[in-house]
């Protein structure tokens, strides 16, 4: 049996886990940092690395007793090293590597976003190479051709804000609170998604990219202009939601080549809507949907966990990256894909 010490930190969840490699997850516990930053709005990302600092090495300890373990237990600790925000990054690295270096246990440095992109195969163990990745969250918008471990194509991104975004940002305009997308989901379906017309931006575009920034200023100018049902609004952006996610996954499908499945990670997975509409297209397209569990689908550690069991996999269970691995603000997953215009690029 071997078992991987998965960290967690890159942006307002703080996470632990204990994950075997025959997909066995041992233990994991989650600290949402939901409270500390509702006030505001939305993550503050000095408030999100101070607790982190806080949270991070007592969840580990509680972890690995929750499992009856001791570090020198492991086999390997893998920690996302990036892309997200650098502070909170940096805080799960460095106990990352002090951990790797009191144990003498290999450090692997995790990209967040090959996290969310192997995440299905820890839930589904039937699911094989190639699949295309619709990775819908807060801060990413991104479908990838997933042809191995390490082996990423980016197809499509999002040329302003991400899908997650979008919903926070909607249900701040309706006064619903943070985080947003639930609240969102839950409003909508009290509502008449026709009852609001809102547009469809890059529908039918040849390349599979997003773009949401429209539609969110269409349901600010929907809200300012009155006469509408708060629920209403709700259902319409989230129809329209659905009909861009859809046209641009099914554009995506035409261009991927061959692919086993469809299918989805990050946190708007979570939407009921969504998976229904995301389900229709498979099954149109005669191809496995796979949705992990919702707890996978956010931001979690067991994902990480996973991440570094697939990569000593491939490479052997002795490999380690370097102790001086910097943390990355940055990280694209496909580095050979074009750069686009406004692309993960975050206010
Ligand atoms: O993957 P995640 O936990 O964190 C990031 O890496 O961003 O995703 C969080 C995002 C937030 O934008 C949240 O509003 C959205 O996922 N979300 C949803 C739903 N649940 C969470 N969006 C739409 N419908 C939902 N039910
Ligand atoms: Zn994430």
């Amino acid at each position: 049996m071997r078992v991987v010490l998965g960290i967690e930190s890159s942006c307002d969840e703080t996470a632990a886990a204990l994950v075997c490699h025959d997909r066995t997850i041992i233990a994991q516990r989650i600290a949402s940092q939901d409270d500390a930053h509702r006030p505001y709005g939305g993550v503050v990302p000095e408030i999100a690395a101070r607790a982190h600092v806080e949270i991070l090495s007592p969840l580990i300890a509680a972890t690995l007793a929750d499992a009856g373990m001791a570090l020198g237990d492991v086999d390997a600790i893998a920690a996302t090293a990036g892309p997200g925000l650098i502070g909170g990054v940096m805080v799960g690295l460095v106990t990352a590597k002090a951990l790797a270096m009191a144990s003498s246990k290999p450090l692997i440095a995790v990209n967040h976003l090959e996290g969310h992109a192997l995440s299905p195969r820890l839930a589904d163990a039937t699911l094989e190479f190639p699949y295309l990745l619709l990775l819908v969250s807060g801060g990413h918008c991104q479908l990838l051709k997933v042809s191995g471990v390490g082996q990423y194509r980016r197809l499509a991104t999002t040329i302003d804000d991400a899908l997650g975004e979008a919903f926070d940002k909607t249900a701040k305009i309706l006064g619903l609170g943070f985080p947003g997308g639930p609240a969102v989901e839950r409003l909508a379906n009290e509502g008449d998604p026709r009852a609001v017309p809102l547009p469809r931006p890059l529908l039918g575009s040849a390349e599979p990219h997003f773009s949401f920034a429209g539609l969110k200023s269409a349901v600010m100018r929907a809200k300012q202009a009155g006469g509408h049902d708060n629920a209403d609004i709700a259902a319409a952006f989230q129809q329209a939601a659905i009909d861009c996610v859809i046209d641009r996954t099914a554009r995506a499908l035409a261009g991927a080549g061959e692919v086993s499945a469809l299918v989805v990670a990050g946190g708007v997975a979570a939407n009921r809507a969504i998976r229904a509409a995301l389900l229709a297209l498979a099954t149109a397209h005669d191809l496995r949907f796979i949705a992990p569990p919702l707890a996978l689908c956010t931001d979690n550690a067991a994902m990480i966990a996973w991440a570094g069991i697939e990569r000593l996999n491939s490479t052997g269970w002795d490999q380690s990256d370097p102790l001086d691995f910097a943390a990355l603000p940055r990280w694209p997953l496909d580095p050979a894909a074009d750069p686009v215009r406004g692309a993960g690029v975050k206010a």
